[in-house]
């Protein structure tokens, strides 16, 4: 079927959905949804059997829905309706949670349902749980809604009819003063519950320091209390706010009316505010890489926020790594985090400094110390282990490991271009023909799209994936990796480890990879060419597109995504 989605943006869920449509055989392209007249032209161009609309923020218009069939994915369960469906169901302690896939009508969130699917609930921020449970419901219930539509006779269920069984209800947009913390009376558990259901937007609007700012990524603070309200410690990255019955640490804040309004760090927006207060060192507080042993493996986690990594990131992990390669174990995983691998340098770290040229070149030089360290390491075997998405050089610095697995839900984008045509380092230029062949290593370089864990297993960017709930992730790859640490030839790969990369090392050298790239990212970042400025920018501010990229709106420029699906 000729599937058209229509979408705000390109973001997690619809990802996901290109390209498990695109593996179930449909022919499926992208259009933003900018005005009714881009929507209607695609259509005009595509004629699609069916259109589906994964993340919108505007009505479908009537000219539309009423001339084709328009299928809306909405994150709630079946008769809920309302903006802010997520948002009131973490708030509101739900169990269990779900998708509905409703058709577009005259009424927001009421067509009729094709179909719907219900998830637990779990104790995390609304952007993991979207990008999480969310994303694989509404992935079942679109294929499920398809096979509906292909099938004679099929009639979805009017709303009215199902609300008698359903437990959903219209709730309104949840403003801010739902949201608002009220320190004196708010014990630990209800604040982070607050914050959660607004991480990653739009967060909870507070006061720190006198500023008004809004809150993310909020973590209870163990053994710390102090007078309600009151900012009492600081550790890593974060701040410690007292509750009504102890504390928690708040890692991320933005302040809109500040020259850079996105979110940043809090004790980087505070700078000059969090000296004086009791630092608490990073174990005991708010903890951003950690190791852990088991069986002769060496596990270290590093889940940063959405995955940024920033020059001072780089360089803890790295301190870390090395720790690790010196402890008596065979194997070292990196684990990444729950939500995300990586994503690559820290661009919102970039856009505030002083210079976000000179942060840019000490960032990425911070990503290829650490890639080098682990294309290095001969003295175990290093498996990258992705139990979330990684995007641009966060996928380089995965592959750098002698073997990456992931999670089958995990989606790839290995490309940088869309970042203002950036070159990209992390020895790329190494890992993609050593891994994936020269073949290869051109189409995942060129392609710009995101891609499943089979296409990326088929390219030679991962060598295994782990099937199952994400929940047994974890301990899937720690047996996995227990059994590598016991494999009685371990030490004979080690020692053909050792001579491929010396072999690998004579016919050209690494520092050269590494300088042949650095040439072309300076031209990025010092150059006359402003496009990784101007996008790094536009990123960082979310500023909409005002056009579909012609990579993805494949009914605009035939050749680009037609050539990847014949490949
Ligand atoms: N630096 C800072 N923030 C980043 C980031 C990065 N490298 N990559 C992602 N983020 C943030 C986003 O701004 C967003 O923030 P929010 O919490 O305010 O919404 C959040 O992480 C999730 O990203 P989003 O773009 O919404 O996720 P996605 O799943 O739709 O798309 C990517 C994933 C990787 C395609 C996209 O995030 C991306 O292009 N990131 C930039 C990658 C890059 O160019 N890195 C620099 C070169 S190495």
């Amino acid at each position: 079927m000729r599937i058209l989605l229509l979408t705000h943006a390109f973001n997690s869920l619809t990802q996901r959905l290109f390209v498990a449509l695109q593996q179930d055989k449909h022919e499926v392209t992208i259009e933003f949804d900018i005005n009714d007249e881009t929507a209607q032209e695609a259509i005009d161009l595509f004629q699609p059997d069916l259109i589906v609309a994964p993340y919108l923020k505007r009505a479908i218009p009537d000219s539309i829905w009423q001339n084709h069939t328009c299928l809306i994915v909405h994150p709630g369960i079946v008769g809920d309706r309302g903006p802010s469906s997520l948002d009131w169901a973490i708030l509101n302690h739900k169990n269990s949670w779900g998708v509905t896939v409703l058709q577009a009508n005259a009424e927001m969130d009421a067509g009729d349902i094709w179909a719907s699917f219900e998830f637990e609930m779990r104790n995390a921020t609304k952007a993991s749980i979207y990008r999480n449970e969310v994303t694989t419901a509404a992935v079942t219930a679109v294929q499920q809604a398809v096979e509906h539509f292909q099938s004679v006779g099929f009639k979805p269920m009017p709303l009215k009819q199902k609300l008698l069984l359903a437990k959903g209800k219209l709730r309104p947009l949840m403003a801010q003063n739902v949201r608002r913390i009220n320190w004196q009376k708010d014990d630990t558990a209800t604040v982070l519950r607050k914050i959660r259901c607004a991480d990653g937007f739009p967060g909870v609007r507070d006061e720190l320091f006198g500023r008004e700012v809004f809150l993310y990524d909020a973590h209870a603070a163990k053994g710390l209390h102090g007078e309600a309200g009151e900012v009492i410690a600081r550790s890593g990255l974060a701040i410690c706010k007292a509750t009504a019955d102890g504390a928690v640490w708040i890692g991320h804040v933005k302040d809109k009316a500040h020259h850079h309004a996105f979110k940043l760090p809090a004790t980087v927006l505070f700078a000059d505010k969090v000296q004086a207060l009791f630092d608490v060192p990073e174990d005991e507080g708010y903890q951003q890489v950690w190791y852990e042993e088991a069986h002769d493996v060496g596990y270290l986690h590093f889940p940063f926020y959405n995955g940024a990594m920033s020059t001072q990131q780089c360089q803890d992990l790295l301190v870390a790594y090395r720790q690790a390669t010196q402890c008596n174990t065979k194997v070292i995983v990196l684990m990444g985090g729950a939500d995300f691998w990586s994503n690559g340098i820290h661009l919102n770290m970039i856009e505030a400094a002083k210079s976000p040229a000179d942060e840019s070149w000490a960032n990425i030089n911070a990503m290829n110390d650490l890639s080098e360290a682990i294309i290095c390491t001969t003295s175990h075997i290093v498996i990258s282990a992705m139990q979330g998405n990684a995007g641009a050089g966060g996928v380089f610095l995965a592959r750098a490991a002698d073997e990456v697995w992931a999670h089958e839900h995990v989606i790839l984008n290995p490309h940088y271009k869309d970042m203002g045509n950036l070159y990209g380092s992390e020895y790329w230029t190494y890992l993609l023909p050593k891994y994936c062949g020269d073949e290869h290593a051109k189409r995942i370089t060129q392609a710009r799209l995101p891609m499943d864990v089979g296409e990326a297993l088929d390219l030679g960017l991962l060598n295994d994936v782990i099937t199952g709930e994400k929940i047994g992730f974890v301990s899937a790859v720690k047996t996995k990796a227990a059994a590598l640490a016991e494999q009685d030839n371990i030490y004979k790969m080690l020692q053909e480890k050792e001579a491929q990369r010396d072999q690998d090392e004579a016919e050209k050298p690494l520092s050269t990879y590494r300088e042949e790239e650095l040439k072309r990212m300076k031209k990025n970042f010092y150059g006359f060419d402003p496009s990784y400025h101007v996008a790094r920018y536009n990123f960082v501010y979310k500023v909409c597109k005002s056009r579909t990229p012609l990579t993805l709106a494949a009914h605009r420029s035939m050749g680009t995504n037609a050539t990847r699906r014949a490949a």
